[in-house]
């Protein structure tokens, strides 16, 4: 074997070893149990894709290399050290700079190539930079709306719908003619620019709410653009790694849209999240029973079955660990305490999950949604920390409701539901609660941390 088929055999073995890790990363994360394995198999798989690529005879100097590996990690490390309530848009600023990049390998392949593109090629590379330029430009409008840098709610116009099938029209028919034709240049950066500016336009009409389906959606078109380049490239690795991300991204999509009880098309083309007029008028106020912390604790002391529902508060208030001295607090009280986890608690999916799991809380006291239902009737607190509209009963009751249909967390069916947010202001969905004014509940007024800490304090001071 002359030395060159012995390193390029080389590179086909770390490739495939890593695109086994990539697929065991992805089994094995579905579970808590086995998450952190699923991490380190990815990560160990995305460092020998990077090594069997360093080891390519066709390099033939390392400089730039250095220099982006180096500017690279500059970047990537600061990004990852985000706060766990920012990952939403970190995720979609890593999709933004991947998209980016298909992109520029595509156009520098497209003008290293031409004229001499061949059909499939030519077919391949536009499919690579038109869902690179509007993953690109869509995923920065995304994170731009998560960080509340532009405005969360869908900005809209008349005819935008058809502006929109427009662009894409002249999209794929500029691919089409390049593809027949590939003599005429002038279309690519016609499709470049085109595809770049249907990101934007795509993005902002959906509400800041519907950010997390949108960023897993713009995953899947990220890792089909990849998958894409993959051909264009003639490497298997990134064949298959686009092809992984692309569908895992499309059901995670599909799974949160479903938990939603919304349609695909009605998140991305409903703009859901208008400020409600009765909301933002501010409405009369109605009245609500509240409590303090020691009232709470003697409450939960009395209880025999307690459920937990964790929401998108109690990971703004880093209330994970008070949260666990309070399992710890009244399990030693002979209280029965358990967890609801609704699919789309938080910001992002596994939120929950990944929150108590960090303060330790064993996983089988985490129960889904569909699960634990039933069993509210026979609660006697259902204890809602910084959770909103995943426990709005209007999603049951009120046919008005831009939310009805969604399933919910049955906690007003719990003898008693006790509330702790700071204040009456809605949640993401920008609407009021019912649960609130109900006449089994009480409102906890606080900041999460503070209150659970208040309820474990008196908890221990008792007997
Ligand atoms: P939300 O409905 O957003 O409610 C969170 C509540 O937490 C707010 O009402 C807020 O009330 C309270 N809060 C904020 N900071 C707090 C603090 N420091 N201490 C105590 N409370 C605090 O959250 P949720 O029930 O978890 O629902 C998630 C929402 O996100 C849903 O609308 C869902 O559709 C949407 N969404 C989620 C996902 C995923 S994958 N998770 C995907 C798409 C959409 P105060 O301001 O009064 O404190």
């Amino acid at each position: 074997m002359t030395e060159f088929a012995g390193s390029q055999y080389l590179i086909e073995i770390v490739y495939l070893i890593a695109s086994a890790l990539f697929i065991l990363s992805l089994k094995w994360m579905s579970s808590p149990a086995t998450a952190r394995h699923g991490i380190l198999a990815g990560e160990i798989g995305m460092v020998l894709a990077i090594a069997g690529t360093l080891l390519n005879r066709g390099i033939v100097d390392y400089k730039w290399i250095i220099i982006g590996l180096v500017l690279g990690s500059g970047i990537g490390i600061p990004l990852g050290m985000v706060q766990m309530t920012a990952v939403p848009q970190r995720t979609a600023l890593s999709h933004a700079f991947g998209a980016l990049c298909v992109t520029l390998v595509g156009t520098a392949e497209f003008y290293l190539r031409s004229p001499n593109v061949p059909k499939f090629m030519m077919s391949v590379l536009s499919m690579e930079v038109i869902l690179g330029g509007l993953t690109f430009t869509g995923s920065l409008m995304a994170a731009g709306k998560l960080q509340e840098i532009l405005p969360q709610r869908p900005i809209t116009y008349k005819g935008q719908n058809l502006v929109n099938f427009l662009l894409f029209v002249v999209a794929i028919g500029s691919a089409v003619y390049l593809v027949l034709n590939p003599g005429a240049k002038v279309f690519f950066p016609v499709i470049v620019g085109v595809s770049l500016i249907f990101g934007v336009l795509l993005v902002i009409p959906i509400g800041g709410a519907d950010m997390p389906t949108v960023i897993s959606l713009l995953n899947s078109y990220a890792g089909l653009s990849a998958a894409a380049m993959g051909f264009v490239l003639n490497s298997k690795l990134l064949i298959i790694a686009g092809a992984l991300d692309g569908s895992s991204g499309l059901i995670l999509s599909i799974i949160m849209s479903k938990a939603m009880n919304r349609s695909f098309t009605n998140v991305l083309f409903g703009a859901f999240g208008q400020v409600q007029a009765s909301v933002a008028a501010g409405q009369e106020a109605k009245p609500v029973r509240s409590a303090t912390a020691e009232e709470a604790a003697a409450i939960l002391s009395a209880a025999n079955k307690v459920v937990i529902v964790p929401g998108y508060g109690m990971a703004v208030a880093q209330a994970q660990h008070k949260v666990r001295e309070l399992y710890d607090a009244l399990t030693k009280k002979g209280v029965e305490v358990r967890f609801a986890i609704h699919p789309v608690a938080g910001r992002m999916p596994g939120h929950m999950n990944v929150l108590l799991a960090e303060a330790d809380i064993p996983y089988d006291r985490l129960i889904e949604m569909d699960e634990i239902n039933g069993d509210f009737p026979q609660t006697d607190v259902a204890l809602v920390i910084g959770a909103n509209d995943v426990t709005n009963p209007a999603a049951r009751t009120d046919q008005s409701s831009p939310i009805f249909g969604m399933p919910i967390l049955d906690v007003d069916k719990a003898h008693t539901v006790m509330v702790i947010k700071r204040s009456m202001n809605p949640g993401f969905a920008g609407i009021d609660n019912p649960l609130y004014y109900l006449e089994n509940t009480l409102m906890l007024f606080g900041d999460a941390k503070q209150f659970v800490g208040g309820i474990v304090r008196e908890l221990a001071g008792g007997h």
